[in-house]
């Protein structure tokens, strides 16, 4: 029985990185004796110029019907000035909410090839693994909010934070799970210093623990998080923390690498699996071939182990990728003396011939 894959390419290199996705993924597929089926549909400012809005319904309803959804990436100047309510971007936070996509995986993986291309020093980032893990669909990004008041006279905007306890529960105990195939330890990411929600969000996950005894269970402040994420990143085996602050440190985690087009993501939940590199949509390279289409080849690997279940055929791919790589080819955010430059295509076609 063939998998349904539907593939949403976005804005600005998201359709050159989403094409490089799914070609590795039609070979790993052959290789691997799995039939796939891609369906394209549209979403963010490529919908918004379609239909007039970030997130038509058809592409919602595709989605739950499908195995599985590849996404590339999503905005542009372009749309920088649409109302707030149909920014591109509404386009990924409503998938999420639709399809109950509570947990962002996002791995942090530095081997220590390619540790000389991290903005920090090789011995302090080599080697290191992180799993973050950040909550998708609650929090700030979701509660209540208000583009515009006035207030005495002065004008105002406010945006609110909330948690639940079933919330906090089922994001920490899957951080739990996820570190048990690791190293087996949790950093729970906060800032109950400060925050109501916070206080919360520790409270809970110190619960949640109780039911994990094989996993080690630490709290950290968001902001000293940071700045350790820098300092010792090799400390840390899995982050679980909340939509805002897991969208920050990913981001700051992800150049430990030296950069941020290799990171993959996954997010899962209630239905269908969404998968996506992290970064943006990359306009200024739009349309180039030099985008580096790495993050969202990994982020197919994803799909194929965590929502069709086919662990070979994604280690086929991610080694395909190590190859390659320890080769020397490089698209141009990662290029230096010495290694060979190569377009998306390029590196493409280097990583189908490896699997
Ligand atoms: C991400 C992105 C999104 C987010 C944007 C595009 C809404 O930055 O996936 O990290 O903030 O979650
Ligand atoms: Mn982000």
């Amino acid at each position: 029985m063939s998998k349904k894959i539907v593939v949403i390419p976005g804005d600005g290199i998201g359709g050159e990185i989403t094409d490089a996705a799914t070609a590795v993924l039609r070979k790993a597929a052959q290789k691997h004796s799995i039939d796939l089926e891609f369906e394209t549909h549209h979403a963010g400012g490529a919908a918004i110029d379609l239909y007039g809005i970030p997130l038509p319904d058809s592409t919602i309803e595709a989605a739950r019907q499908a195995d599985a959804v590849l996404l590339g990436a999503v905005g542009g100047p372009k749309w920088d000035n649409v109302a707030p309510d149909i920014r591109p971007e509404k386009a990924i936070l409503g998938l999420r909410k639709a399809l109950g996509l509570y947990a962002n995986l996002r791995p942090v993986r530095v081997p220590a090839s390619l540790s000389e291309y991290s903005p920090l020093k090789p011995e302090i980032v080599s080697d290191t693994d992180v799993l973050i893990v950040r909550e998708l669909t609650g929090g700030i990004y979701f509660g209540e909010k208000c583009e515009a008041t006035v207030v005495d006279g002065v004008e105002q905007a406010w945006d609110i934070e909330v948690y639940s306890v079933p919330e906090v529960t089922r994001i920490v105990a899957l951080a739990c799970q996820a570190a048990k195939l690791r190293r087996g330890k949790v950093v729970s990411v906060d800032k109950a210093n400060v925050l109501a929600s916070s206080r919360l969000w520790r409270r809970t996950a110190d619960k949640v623990a109780q039911d994990h005894a094989d996993v080690e269970l630490s709290h950290m402040y968001v902001d000293n998080c940071a700045m350790q994420l820098a300092l010792a990143p090799k400390n840390f085996d899995v982050i679980v923390t909340s939509n805002l602050f897991g969208d920050i440190l990913s981001d700051e985690a992800a150049v430990l690498g030296g950069s941020i087009g290799m990171m993959p993501s996954a997010s899962m939940g209630e239905g269908t699996g969404l998968y996506e590199p992290i970064h943006g949509s990359a306009p200024d390279i739009a349309g180039k071939g030099i985008a580096n289409p790495i993050g969202t080849i990994l982020s197919a690997a994803m799909l194929l182990r965590h929502s069709l279940n086919e662990e070979a055929a994604a280690a086929s791919i991610e080694s395909a990728v190590d190859k390659v790589l320890a080769e020397g080819y490089r698209t141009a955010d990662l290029y230096r003396a010495g290694l060979t430059k190569v377009s998306t295509g390029e590196m493409t076609r280097l990583i189908e011939n490896n699997i």
